[in-house]
């Protein structure tokens, strides 16, 4: 490399079903970082592990998450990409930073309260699941981490592990920056909260076109009649705007100042302009889940350029605590 791009990291869960809010919240963002920067980028499956136990669910849902990313624009030739577990190094540093982690830490973490209060069992994976993250981020050096708001925390974390290493063994690990996706990028569900799998508010990208109608078809509206000026600060004109261009915005936002605009109509003209603009993306992702042997080959090749930079890493890091003799 020897260059001066930064290194971007992140890592997306794969939850086997793909919608507008990931894409445009945070995929799109950060297949972006691609063009001018060395991106790395992982589906964590080990982490998926920790709320997901059915084996033939797990393993669908990261091959579909690898083949969203491939249709989406990620380019495996110009990025690092592979999947979690293919690169098992991760585990053994988050081993080694578990000792650098103190229980008061993990007990502050939000993400993991927030799934208790929820009603999930909490084992060690989850209750330690921000110490892997640390392990992912550290282990290849990051700068750079784009995630969501609730990930926040996760980074602090993975900053403090870090200088309490670095703080008894020299300058070693990369304190990441997180890049947090602003508030104005929360794409709204189809009932007005943030679009998200748990909320059940979602519209898939991939999913079949009467599911993506059906979906669109049911965002909800106020009761303004056909002849009264409508609430833009509304899901359904959020959601237009963003497939359209700004010709497009200003005549919508005209429509919605004007008598005659019927929300029917609208929905409609939005799920021709969602289904228009995935339709080269839901092509790519058909042709490519097909071909798992392509498949194969991308992750190999992803794996094996992590694990070049990970081995390297850990190596040091091995050195440096002292767990290598000669
Ligand atoms: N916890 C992240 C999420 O649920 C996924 C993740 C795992 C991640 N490891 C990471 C994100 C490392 C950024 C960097 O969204």
């Amino acid at each position: 490399m020897g260059s001066n791009k930064k290194r971007v990291l992140s890592g997306i869960q794969p939850s086997g079903h793909l919608h507008l809010g990931n894409y445009f919240g945070m995929m799109s963002k950060m297949i972006e970082y691609q063009e001018d920067d060395d991106l790395f980028c992982f589906i964590a499956d080990f982490h998926a592990l920790t709320a997901n136990q059915n084996s033939k669910i797990l393993s669908s849902n990261t091959y579909d998450a690898v083949c969203d990313f491939i249709a989406l624009g990620l380019r495996p030739e110009k990025t690092t990409f592979w999947v979690q577990s293919d690169v098992s190094e991760v585990t053994e540093l988050a081993w080694i930073l578990s000792s650098f982690t103190s229980v008061g830490l993990m007990d502050r973490s939000t993400t993991y309260k927030d799934k208790i209060a929820k009603g999930i069992k909490p084992n060690m994976g989850l209750y330690s699941y921000p110490i892997l993250m640390a392990a992912d981020i550290l282990l290849f050096n990051s700068n750079l981490v784009p995630v969501g708001k609730d990930q926040k925390q996760h980074i602090e974390m993975a900053r403090d592990i870090a200088n309490k290493f670095n703080a008894n063994y020299g300058d070693i690990l990369t304190l990441p920056e997180p890049d947090i996706v602003k508030e104005t990028q929360l794409i709204p569900g189809i009932d007005g909260q943030k679009m998200s799998k748990s909320y059940n508010n979602t519209i898939p990208i991939f999913g079949e076109d009467k599911v993506i109608r059906k979906k669109v078809m049911s965002i909800i509206t106020d009761n303004a009649s056909v002849n009264e000026p409508k609430d833009k600060n509304t899901p359904l004109f959020y959601l237009y705007s963003l497939f359209a261009n700004s010709n497009e915005k200003q005549l919508l936002s005209e429509r919605y100042d004007s008598s005659g605009l019927r929300y029917g109509d609208l929905k409609l003209e939005l799920y021709e302009k969602i289904m228009d603009y995935f339709a080269p993306f839901r092509q790519e992702r058909a042709l490519l889940h097909s071909k798992p042997d392509d498949v194969k080959d991308i992750l190999k090749l992803g794996a094996k350029k992590a694990k070049l930079v990970a081995f390297e890493m850990l190596e040091k890091i091995r050195s440096a605590i002292g767990l290598r003799l000669f």
